[in-house]
Parts: C-alpha cells; structure tokens; sequence
C-alpha cells in the first residue's frame, strides 16, 4: 500500500518571545500513513497531536525533520487542494446558515454554481443536517456545529482527511454517525488521519494508530498487530494504551514506523 503521509525526524520546538525553546512539542516522530486506511493518532491532552496535524497541513514548520504529504510539501497548493481539514476547534460565520457555509466553502474551492449546490444537498444529508439547513450556525448545539464543519471539511471531496478531534462535543448517536461516516469514505477510498483521546470510538474503526506522549511515538502500527496479546489473545485498546503510557515512554510492541 502507498504511504499518504510520511514523517521522518519531525521535531517541534515552540519559542519565547526571546526566541529561547520553550516547549518540545514533537520529538523525532517518524511516522507512515497509508492510503485508504483510517488512521488514528492518539495521546492525552497536551501529547502534541494537533502540532503534528499542523505540521502535515503546512500550518505549522517543523523545527526539524521532514514531512511528505501526497508525495509533496505539506504547504503546496496542489498538495492542499487534496486535503481535508477539521480543525479542532469549531470556526464558523455565526450569521450564515448550514447551507450557506457549504455554499460558500464549495465556492472558494472553485465548483461552479450548480455544482456547489448540488455538493452542499449532498453534504447536509451525509451529515444528517437537512432540517437545519436553513438555520444560522450561530443557533446551533455544539454537535450540530461539529458535524457541520466535518462537512465542511468535505466540500472539496477530499482524497485525504485530517480530522482533529472530530467526535468533540458529540453524544453518543453522533459519534457513531461520525464513526460510520468514516467507515463510508474509507469504502470510497479516501484515508482519514484523524487525533483522539477518546479510545472507545477509535477502537472499533482504525486500521492502524499511534501513541504519541509528550510529543515522542510510543508505538504505531496496525491495530490487530498491536493489540495481539500473548498467546494470541487481543487486549483492549485501553489497556494497551495505558501500558504504552505507564511504560513511561519506552517504545511497546512494534516500533514506530518509518
Ligand atoms: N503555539 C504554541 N505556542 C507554545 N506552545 C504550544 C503552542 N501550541 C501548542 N503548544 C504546546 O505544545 C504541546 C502540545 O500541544 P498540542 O499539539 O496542542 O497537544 P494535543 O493536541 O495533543 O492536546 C503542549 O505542551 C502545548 O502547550
Ligand atoms: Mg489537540
């Protein structure tokens, strides 16, 4: 399988205002993505995933290391063009309804009008926000907000998806209509890259994931492969994490993959 993303020697040194160092966000993250599979990179609070998000969408430089995303820099416009984004916090035009918003993303991606209609139809249904379509954002529920900016994450019909959080905010039905969302696209052949610290609801779709603590990677690779046990028998993901964690660092099962 192709890689989508690839991570070599990723390091990220956020500065003072002096420029002296003072936070290490991501140390030496070598990681490989590959195409059409649901990546789940995950970490508690702090571990240093939406930097390495940033970092893969060209938001943010690496201090040091390489990123190749699409088989290009992350910032290059053609590269971007493919790419979809959640970030992980909600940023919408208050004064705008649902359909609008979509309308107006579909537009600044260059989709003539007719199509943009049609595209912003098909993501309010997708994202079951039909009903409100004619609704200003700015009255919205948290989830409803969520699941409009993963549509709005959509518009350009992305061949890789990067989704910070996606699930924040979310009841329990609207996590698993994200979850099933996912499974969807993979069935399209898109790869989504999404972060989470909520374990349950990767559990079941990723392919593969990460560990990422105070910014280094514990271990990553295929979940049946991580989370084989001894003798054969599969642990839960939370107790292979919290043995990842507890390890205190030291890399768990399979390497990190490069
Ligand atoms: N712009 C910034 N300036 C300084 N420190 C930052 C900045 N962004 C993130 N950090 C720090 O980098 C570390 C990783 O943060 P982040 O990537 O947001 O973690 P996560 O998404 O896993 O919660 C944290 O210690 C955070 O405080
Ligand atoms: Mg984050």
């Amino acid at each position: 399988m192709a890689n989508v993303l690839e991570l070599a020697g990723v390091r990220k040194i956020f500065r003072d205002f002096w420029g002296r160092p003072r936070v290490c966000a991501l140390a030496d993250v070598d990681l490989a993505v590959g195409r059409g599979e649901i990546f789940a990179l995950l970490g508690r609070n702090g571990a240093g995933k939406s930097t390495l998000m940033q970092i893969c969408l060209g938001l943010l430089a690496p201090t040091a290391g390489r990123a190749i995303v699409l088989g290009g820099a992350p910032g290059d416009l053609r590269v971007r063009g493919r790419i979809g984004y959640l970030p992980e916090e909600s940023y919408l035009h208050g004064f705008l309804t649902a359909r609008e918003t979509l309308l107006l993303h579909a537009g600044l991606c260059g989709l003539p009008r007719h199509e943009a209609k049609a595209r912003a139809e098909h993501l309010l249904e997708l994202v079951d926000l039909r009903a409100a379509a004619r609704r200003p954002a700015a009255e919205f529920s948290k989830g409803m907000l969520r699941r409009l900016c993963l549509a709005q994450a959509l518009v350009g019909d992305p061949e890789l998806l990067f989704l910070d959080e996606p699930t924040v905010g979310l009841d329990p039905l609207g996590t698993r209509s994200v979850m099933d969302l996912l499974l969807r696209l993979k069935g399209l052949g898109r790869t989504v890259f999404l972060s989470s610290h909520i374990l349950g609801e990767v559990e079941e779709v990723a392919d593969s994931f990460a560990i990422l603590d105070r910014g280094r990677v514990l271990c990553a690779g295929a979940r049946a492969e991580l989370l084989a046990g001894e003798g054969g028998a599969a642990r839960s993901l939370e107790d292979f994490f919290l043995a990842a964690i507890q390890g205190g660092g030291r890399p768990c099962g399979a390497q990190a993959r490069s």
